[in-house]
């Protein structure tokens, strides 16, 4: 894992929706260790900063990809990029969805908004070996039909199950509006025997696992996605403390066995 950030050249720059960009990144020299599903990247914007992005595409041939939504200063410059510029990348980091836990159960994949872009390398996963798992649904819930990503591919997904469900629709919408966790009754899962993959934000991740729970599926295979500013992404800063863990090293992918406790006291 490299400490310092390589360069990388901006090889495929796909605009996902009017503010969150997929950027296609191929080492100039040394390439990183291989990433896993849910692991994430230090990107550095040269001259500007660097946050936390996880990969969101890692082998279909099209190279290592990471999605980022512009919300701030770094991540609007990385947004701005074109093909051609460079970037610097370290990595990868912290924990990866444990897929090897889930063979053989049923598998739901729950998504807010930029949440997806963690999640869609599992799915990429999952789909490549359909027979090691149980059926797979894919919910996701976005802010308007606009800001969903990947439409193409998730088109695709439909055939497992997939389902799409809107904070505000727009006049030509005719699917449905509402909370993701509303999805989870068209959803095709025995709850016991059911895996859950869970991002977004907390306030969603905290409502969907409360009601994961609530249908029988077990806190512990319940896997969910944190996020808390990060710095060094290796253990040094501290600056990314939920509780007792260090989200870049001991997740950001935990149990929500784990999680639960420290969700529910807001100032951790
Ligand atoms: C492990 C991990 C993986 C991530 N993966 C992705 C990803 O795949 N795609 C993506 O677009 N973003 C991802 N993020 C979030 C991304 O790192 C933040 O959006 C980014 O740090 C914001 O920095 P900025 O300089 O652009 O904005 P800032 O000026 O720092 O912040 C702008 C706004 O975003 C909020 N914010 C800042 N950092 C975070 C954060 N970590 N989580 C939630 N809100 C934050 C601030 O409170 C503020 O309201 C990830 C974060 C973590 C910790
Ligand atoms: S970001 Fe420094 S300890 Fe996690």
């Amino acid at each position: 894992m490299s400490q310092t950030p390589l360069p990388h050249l901006v090889v495929d720059r796909q605009e996902e929706t009017h503010d969150t960009v997929t950027l296609t990144l191929e080492p100039l020299g040394r390439p990183l260790a291989p990433f896993a599903p849910g692991r994430f990247a230090m990107l550095y914007a040269f001259g500007v900063g660097e946050i936390p992005v996880s990969v969101s595409r890692i082998s279909d041939g099209q190279g290592l990809a990471h999605t980022v939504r512009a919300v701030g200063a770094v991540s609007r410059a990385l947004y701005g990029l074109g093909t051609g510029a460079s970037v610097g990348v370290r990595g990868p980091f912290g924990t990866r969805w444990d897929t090897a836990a889930a063979r053989g159960r049923d598998l739901l994949v729950i998504a807010g908004g930029i949440g997806l872009a963690p999640l869609r390398p599992l799915i990429h996963a999952v789909l490549a070996e359909p027979h090691a798992y149980g059926q797979l649904n894919v919910l996701v819930g976005a802010r308007t039909p606009a800001d969903l990503l990947y439409p193409d591919e998730f088109h695709a997904w439909r055939r497992p199950f997939a389902a799409v469900t809107v904070d505000r629709p727009s006049a030509d919408w005719t699917g449905r509006v509402g909370v993701v966790t509303t999805l989870l009754g068209d959803a095709r899962f025995t709850p016991a025997d059911t895996t859950a993959f869970v991002c977004g934000p907390e306030v969603m991740i905290r409502a969907t696992a409360r009601a994961l729970v609530h249908q029988g599926v077990p806190p512990d295979h319940i896997q969910v996605s944190l996020e808390r500013n990060m710095r060094c992404a290796t253990g040094h800063c501290g600056h990314c403390q939920l509780g007792p863990l260090l989200l870049c090293r001991d997740g950001p992918v935990i149990g929500y066995d784990q999680a639960e406790p420290l969700l529910t006291v807001r100032e951790l």
